[in-house]
């Protein structure tokens, strides 16, 4: 049985113990402690546009629904029928006034009243119907369109959870000059038999892109010209940095932006100069050339949102546990709002290349995945080491702690917040300052 001195050994500065990969009763208290007592992304207001639009969706494991009302408003219903317990609602997304449990026929709106039951007299007339409506998350905020739920009403507000991940959230969602994306594409979904960690650790690891997707890369640069792995070499100008709270990103910024490359990175070379020109002349008229320069420079981006969301590319990805050792899946790409049709279908392009099922990198990542999960059932090595660059750390004025690209300061950053909210304590490196020998 896992303690809370098991815990706080288990997770330590700089290394963790297998047994959080593998334990269904540390499984079990991540789901309390971590996902249903904090924030954890939904999904995105495009994905709800219209009235009686609906997605499926967990918090933690607990099934939910998001929707959207007649009135426009937004909720997240526990998917629970609460006669006997059935799932209300079995499709991933849709639209439908009502929800209608196939079990005894309750009936339920998409504000999640109940409206209906068939043969109502069985039930006498002292039944009262509002004390059956579906239960509802106890807090729901959005930040730029992005939708969080809470089961825990005293939860921080979401703002000052985010930290300072929202500023590259703004950089993401101003490549749109309409300020806004949108995520109606579709939903590429997989999973893999480890713990949901795993992804959660990968989507910010610097270090492991050279490895692990070194042929995808190869063929890119033989056919596209793009040399992408100079930037995950230890020669790197890139960073790699803690945000707080457990969020954290690979800083890709281009120090010296230059106007016609990022542009090239974010289209990949697939759009004509007439589309180009006419999303460039769109920022620069919204932002003015300063802000354009830093959000074009800033359109690579790999950002870690504790404890289940990874901004990667164009796309949201969930990380969705479904126990110790097997985890979903769900990367929903993301249209840019107010510019030409051939920009979105080149950033669609670009994506399918790598991502999703059939993408030429995610499988690989995942195959990493399930043979971490096979090598940490050997006994005789107990722990997984997250010391990569820890001496060269530095921390900045905000607060922020920065090293270099390939360092396991994002994997860091996570378990500091893991521990914090799984033992109710901080890890005693985040609150030491380290000697800023760095030299990266
Ligand atoms: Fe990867």
């Amino acid at each position: 049985m896992a303690t809370q001195l098991n815990l706080e050994e288990l997770v330590q500065d700089s290394r963790v113990h297998r047994r959080i990969y593998l334990e269904p009763e540390i499984f079990e208290l991540e789901m309390d402690r971590i996902f249903e007592r904090n924030w954890v992304f939904i999904g995105h207001d495009s994905e709800v546009a219209e009235p009686g639009d609906y997605k499926t969706l967990t918090i933690g494991t607990q099934p939910a629904i998001l929707t959207r009302d007649e009135d426009g408003e937004v909720h997240v219903l526990m998917n629970r029928c609460m006669h006997r317990a059935s799932t209300i609602c079995q499709e991933h997304r849709g639209n439908s006034s009502y929800f209608r449990c196939w079990y005894h026929g309750w009936t339920y709106n998409n504000k999640g009243e109940l409206i209906g039951m068939p043969y109502a007299r069985g039930y006498g007339s002292h039944f009262d119907r509002a004390k059956f409506a579906l239960i509802k998350a106890a807090r729901v905020e959005r930040y730029r369109g992005m939708v969080f739920a809470s089961l825990n009403a005293e939860v921080d507000p979401l703002a000052d959870y985010l930290a300072a991940a929202k500023y590259y959230i703004d950089l993401f969602m101003d490549l749109s000059p309409a300020g806004a994306v949108e995520a109606r594409c579709g939903t590429h979904k997989y999973g893999y038999d480890g713990n949901w960690k795993f992804q959660m650790e990968n989507g910010v690891d610097g270090y492991h892109p050279n490895f692990v997707h070194q042929s995808f890369f190869e063929v890119q640069g033989k056919t596209l010209g793009r040399r992408v792995m100079r930037l995950f070499t230890e020669n790197s100008s890139y960073e790699s940095k803690d945000l707080g709270n457990g969020h954290s990103i690979l800083d890709m910024s281009s120090k010296r932006p230059r106007q016609n490359r990022p542009v090239r990175n974010i289209l990949r070379g697939a759009t004509s100069q007439a589309s180009t020109d006419v999303y460039m002349d769109s920022l620069l008229k919204r932002y003015g050339p300063d802000r354009t320069s830093e959000i074009l420079g800033a359109s690579n981006v790999n950002l870690a949102i504790f404890p289940n969301l990874l901004i990667i590319g164009i796309q949201f990805r969930t990380v969705i546990p479904v126990n110790a050792t097997r985890t979903d899946i769900h990367l929903a790409p993301t249209t840019l709002k107010g510019v030409p049709e051939e920009i979105n279908v080149a950033r669609i392009r670009a994506h399918e290349a790598f991502y999703g099922p059939s993408g030429g990198g995610a499988p690989d990542d995942v195959e990493m995945f399930n043979r971490c999960t096979d090598g940490l059932r050997v006994k005789g090595a107990e722990w997984l080491e997250l010391s990569r660059g820890l001496e060269r750390e530095q921390i900045t004025e905000d607060g922020i702690r920065v090293a270099h690209i390939t360092d396991e300061t994002p994997q860091r950053a996570f378990y500091y917040r893991w521990k914090e909210l799984m033992c109710g304590m901080a890890a005693a490196n985040k609150v030491r300052r380290l000697p800023s020998a760095g030299n990266f």
